[in-house]
């Protein structure tokens, strides 16, 4: 088996997540039927005849992806509510070309990834409120349905990044996931991702079927995936916001700052990291979300060859994941938490820690951020960590250095 895809989607290592749907239209986040909605269905269902996004929602999402330096996105093609952004070909009515703006949304997204170098990645969930037979629990015929639904999305929008399932653990007890859908999506995309979110309670946990190609870590700490048999990625899913769809009363955006952290903890354990943002009514990202994003952006900006192309190193110190470049032998140090200063009034953390490397010597380095030199100490078994000179203040820095005297 010819598994590079599966290295080939790590290497990619930022993704931008986006939930969109009838949802967005309320504003309540992607739960919002199941929250406010009960037994009031057709209420819930009728916004399919409001839902129209702007012509140029794919674009525009793309050019924010970009802005932040993601080099895919995963999109929610079916969420929980049941409703396709895609054509379903007549297999359902609950689906964006019979909205109110006749469109299939998935062909836009696909094109508009293609324009911009993005990779289109399939976010599909296996709860379904809307579908009868997902209700009426004909499981068999349920999956028939939902079989098919794939098949849809592996053969009429060319090749595709992947599909990430999400829902296979609201499934009641001793009903199991058929696993032929993923070798059916295998068949038709040799090269896709075929990704099982196991949700909050399982972080890291294995797939049972050898199909399957990552693992997930959704809002949590990601720790090294061990490969078996074959290679797996590790994936993080976290969201800016507490929602993933768009939910107007939740101020609880994360921090830029935090953001880099939570992406540089993915990096640091060998993982990706799928940022999540949920689009309003008409697709287009929220503002604040956007600048956010944009800021993530200016962190990569010079660091991003670091923190998404190169491997980590076995190179150990206390304090700082080191990452390696083979081509030119450069070693990088990313570390976290570095302060700012100019004089004791406005100083944010005076730095008095030092790199160690516990082998090799270093024999020069420069800051990536500003190219200033690192000052070597101790003979070259360290380095001070600078503090950022007032009007730069990113969080983390990063040093790039060589090495003499490998041991
Ligand atoms: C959870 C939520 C779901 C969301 C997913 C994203 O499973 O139930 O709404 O799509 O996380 O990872």
């Amino acid at each position: 088996m010819d598994y590079r895809y599966v290295s080939d989607y790590q290497r990619l290592g930022f993704g931008l997540f986006v939930h969109y749907g009838l949802y967005s239209n309320l504003s309540k986040g992607e739960w919002a039927e199941y929250a406010f909605y009960q037994n009031r269905q057709a209420e819930y269902e009728k916004e399919i005849s409001a839902f129209h996004p702007a012509e140029d929602w794919a674009d525009q999402l793309c050019l924010t992806a970009l802005s932040a330096h993601c080099r895919y996105i995963i999109l929610t093609t079916r969420h929980h509510e049941g409703f396709s952004l895609y054509d379903t070909c007549g297999l359902s009515d609950f689906d964006a070309p019979h909205s109110a703006c006749h469109r299939d949304l998935i062909r836009e997204y696909v094109d508009a990834c293609r324009r911009h170098g993005l990779l289109p990645v399939f976010y599909h969930t296996v709860i379904d409120w809307h579908s009868p037979l997902s209700k009426g629990q004909k499981w068999d015929e349920y999956f028939d349905y939902l079989r098919k639904s794939i098949a849809i999305l592996c053969q009429n929008y060319g090749p595709i990044g992947g599909i990430w399932f999400d829902g296979t653990w609201g499934l009641p007890q001793g009903v199991n996931f058929p696993a032929d859908i993923y070798t059916m999506i295998h068949h038709y995309q040799p090269h896709a991702m075929v990704i099982n979110n196991t949700g909050l309670t399982a972080l890291g946990a294995k797939g049972a079927s050898q199909e399957i190609d990552g693992v997930t870590f959704e809002r949590g700490k990601a720790f090294p995936v061990q490969p078996g048999s074959r290679p797996i990625v590790g994936e993080v899913c976290d969201a800016i916001t507490d929602h993933w769809g768009y939910a107007e009363n939740d101020l609880s955006q994360k921090s830029p700052r935090e953001l880099v952290n939570i992406l540089l903890d993915a990096r640091g354990a060998g993982c990706n990291l799928v940022l999540n943002v949920g689009p309003k009514a008409d697709g287009t990202v929220p503002t604040l979300e956007k600048e956010i994003l944009k800021k993530i952006g200016l962190f990569l900006a010079t660091n991003h060859d670091v923190v998404l192309r190169y491997p980590l190193s076995s190179l150990k110190t206390e304090n700082a994941e080191i990452y390696h470049d083979e081509k030119t032998d450069t070693y990088y140090a990313v570390i976290r938490n570095v302060g700012m200063l100019l004089d004791q009034n406005v100083t944010f953390g005076s730095e008095n820690r030092n790199v160690v490397l516990a082998d090799g010597k270093v024999l020069d380095g420069y800051w990536l951020d500003n190219n200033e030199p690192i000052d070597v100490i101790e003979e070259g078994k360290a380095f001070r960590v600078r503090p950022f000179r007032y009007g730069v203040s990113l969080g983390a820095r990063i040093a790039a250095f060589h090495l003499g005297d490998k041991k």
